[in-house]
């Protein structure tokens, strides 16, 4: 029995290739290496000392998917594979409901062609909109601003459509909040293809001189110190709920459950906490802010240790101690 891991040579991904083995799963991956490269997957193998069955394909190529259904027995999937650029959503919003709903759903369709037992979906904490008030429960509305957040609300509906129709299939929509860090090794980590859209790999790219200076999008929100502030998870620990969720579903038709650490940490934090850890000085410039970003967003975690017993375990430090190894080994990426 294998996890099929779309998606898994992308960031968390390939992080939660390197769990899931660790846990004794055997895995296998498809991917299109539209935003990710083969060789993050050559070093997960050499990490975990194994051989990865690895397929290049895009996940709306239904029959180039169906031979890998029928190749190996697949009992639960992780769809990781999908577009996730808020901006480049707003600009091109019928491509990204394309990649993101039809691949979801054409595996979707496939999972139910062959029975699978379990699909777990990454969702955004982007679902949840402009939130009233914080921390940010599952239970609250809600409410996508953007194509990108919709695209993730559409397929959790889907899923949950199917759930109705198929009480065979068990469901899983994990609503992460903002990975960052990397594996310990500083082998594998985040790899963006062009310039970064999120703040950790913005920041790391300007303490190894590839940017000039970070951009602060805003100091006058009404937080602490004015920038905007965010829940960021170790991408191990996020991976990690993932193995939690498999687990759950077992016994379990449905969860719904943030992946945070519950804590929010302004830009400034995230900035000064890089700089102590990485003795780095990062230079910047507030300028005005980018329509969209909230001002705060951090979860509730007290669903997912209720649920999963889990909790991430890392804290700032480590995720800009863990980023700051991967980029300084890695300079140009993989
Ligand atoms: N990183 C974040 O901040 C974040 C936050 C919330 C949710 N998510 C979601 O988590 C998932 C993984 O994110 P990530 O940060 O690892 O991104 P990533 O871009 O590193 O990984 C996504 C992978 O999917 C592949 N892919 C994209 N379209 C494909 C297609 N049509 N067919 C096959 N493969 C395809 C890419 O090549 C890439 O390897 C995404 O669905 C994303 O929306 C990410």
């Amino acid at each position: 029995m294998e996890i099929l891991v779309t998606g898994g040579s992308g960031y968390i991904g390939s992080h939660t290739v390197i769990e899931l083995i660790n846990f004794g799963y055997k895995v296998v991956v498809v991917d299109n290496l539209c935003n990710s490269k083969i060789e993050s997957l050559k070093r997960v193998e050499k990490l975990t000392n194994s051989k990865i069955p690895f397929y290049k394909l895009d996940v709306r190529d239904k029959k180039a998917l169906k031979k890998i259904f029928e190749k190996h027995d697949i009992y639960a999937v992780i769809h990781f594979a999908g577009l996730k650029s808020v901006s480049d959503s707003i600009i091109n919003p019928t491509y990204y409901y394309d990649v993101n709903v039809g691949g979801a759903i054409c595996i979707m369709q496939l999972v139910q062609e062959f029975a699978c037992k379990s699909f777990i979906f990454s969702s955004s904490a982007t679902v949840y909109g402009n939130p009233s008030k914080v921390p940010i429960k599952e239970t609250f509305p809600l409410c996508a601003v953007n194509p990108y957040g919709r695209s993730k609300l559409m397929v959790e509906n889907i899923l949950q459509d199917m759930l109705l129709a198929n009480t065979d299939c068990k469901i899983a929509l994990l609503r992460y909040f903002n990975p960052v860090g990397a594996h310990v090794s500083g082998l594998i980590g985040e790899n963006p293809k062009n310039t970064p859209n999120n703040l950790m790999p913005y920041i790391s790219q300007v303490a190894i001189g590839k940017l000039d200076k970070l951009k602060i999008f805003g100091a006058d929100y009404n937080t602490s110190d004015g920038t905007g502030v965010r829940d960021y998870i170790h991408v191990i620990d996020l991976a990690r709920g993932h193995i939690k969720a498999l687990e759950y579903l077992e016994n379990n038709q449905l969860l719904i459950a943030n992946l945070g650490t519950g804590k929010g940490y302004s830009v400034l934090d995230l900035i000064k906490t890089f700089e102590a850890t990485t003795k780095k000085k990062i230079p910047y410039e507030i300028v005005a802010r980018r329509k969209g970003d909230v001002a705060t967003c951090y979860t509730d975690t007290s669903y997912a240790f209720k649920k999963l017993n889990w909790q991430a375990k890392y804290k700032l430090d480590k995720m800009c101690k863990d980023t700051w190894r991967w980029q300084k080994n890695n300079p140009n990426g993989y």
